[in-house]
């Protein structure tokens, strides 16, 4: 389905879970280091419902985040359930690896299609300063893993001042996969920081090995909103380089310095079952009404579309980081909620 800009929305990202086994500094931070926030949960009911529903409206490919998703009790069960669905494309996940290592074979056998790993540092110290947790290890060895076992993994580092670029990049090349720099974004307990990834990240690398070739993606999707009719680059929000030594590719994900909204194609839906149209808001709003306790399955499904389709249709053009307004289309009943 198209939203009011002419997007076409495929793309759901599913916080299943919003409790964590981290606490970085940026993301929630909360004095007790075990399991943050209040804990909401979807079932994997709730979740097959969801996208079931989302599939009606085309929407295809279905990312697993949370908190952290590898702590819901029924994800690999998830995974296989979702993958089963007339009209998914994809179903990926958005982990922070400390216990992918036990879930790596599962997750491959449920058909996961990609894994990004959230890792800020390979240095030990500094991991547990930002994470709060002595775990690099384990999630070195979840990384391995799910390479061993055939799994599609890129990299998410989230750029700060400290950050060893050279250091988490070398690192990423020997296990051959992406890696992607993203800008400090104002959401949870994030500051922009000053840090602009094409400076930090391609100025450091260029000067180690030569310019790299920016990679024209060969998808494209076309805007079509009123006399606004283009064809532009199909990459998610990150911008792709590579450096023939290296072999891998290097992304920017540059939330303030190059906002990426034109391309955006997706929409959210939080732990607490609610939707939210744009990353950079706090606006959200209801996917179900009362309760789950529909009559039948057919009222709850078309429950959920109809309130998939509002949140489409209130998508702003961008978000608003920068001046931190962000212009809605008034819905009815929102509620703020802290994003994952
Ligand atoms: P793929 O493109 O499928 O690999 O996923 P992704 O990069 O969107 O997912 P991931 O969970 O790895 O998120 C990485 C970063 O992408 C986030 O930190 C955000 O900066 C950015 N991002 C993800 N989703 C959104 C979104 O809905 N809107 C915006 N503006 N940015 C997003
Ligand atoms: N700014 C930028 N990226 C962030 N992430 C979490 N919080 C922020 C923030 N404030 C990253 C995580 C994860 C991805 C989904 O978002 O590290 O890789």
């Amino acid at each position: 389905m198209r939203d009011g800009f002419g997007r076409e929305i495929d793309y759901m990202r599913i916080s299943v879970i919003d409790s964590c086994n981290l606490n970085c500094y940026y993301c929630n931070p909360c004095d007790n280091n075990e399991h943050c926030h209040a804990l909401n949960i979807l079932s994997v009911k709730e979740v097959l419902c969801i996208v079931r529903a989302a599939t009606r409206l085309g929407i295809k490919h279905f990312r697993l985040t949370g908190g952290e998703p590898l702590l819901h009790p029924q994800l690999d069960e998830m995974v296989l359930q979702i993958k089963k669905i007339p009209g998914v494309s994809s179903v990926s996940l958005t982990t922070n690896a400390v216990l992918l290592a036990q879930h790596a074979k599962w997750l491959k056998e449920a058909g996961i299609d990609s894994i990004n790993v959230s890792l800020d540092t390979i240095d030990a110290s500094e991991y547990e300063r930002i994470t709060k947790k002595p775990l690099l290890e384990e999630v070195k060895h979840g990384i391995n893993a799910a390479i061993e076992c055939g799994i599609r993994v890129k990299i998410n580092v989230v750029l700060t001042p400290q950050t060893d670029v050279v250091a988490l990049t070398r690192y990423v090349a020997k296990k051959g996969t992406d890696i992607r720099f993203i800008e400090m974004m104002p959401v949870g307990e994030g500051h922009t920081n000053g840090v602009e990834p094409y400076k930090k990240v391609i100025g450091t690398l260029s000067k180690l090995y030569g310019e790299p070739c920016r990679i024209n993606t060969e998808k494209t999707k076309e805007i079509n909103s009123g006399n606004d009719k283009r064809k532009i680059p199909d990459n998610g929000p990150a911008e792709y380089y590579i450096f023939p030594e290296l072999g891998i590719r290097v992304g920017l994900i540059q939330a303030i310095h190059g906002k990426f909204c034109d391309t955006c194609n997706r929409i959210r839906v939080t732990a607490d079952g609610r939707l939210m149209p744009c990353l950079g808001s706090s606006v959200t709003m209801d996917l179900v009404p009362d309760s789950w306790d529909f009559a039948d399955d057919v009222e709850k499904d078309f429950a959920i579309v109809r309130a998939l389709r509002a949140a489409i249709k209130a998508k702003p053009r961008c978000h608003n980081f920068n001046d931190n307004a962000v212009t809605y289309t008034k819905i009815t009943e929102t509620k703020t909620t802290e994003i994952e």
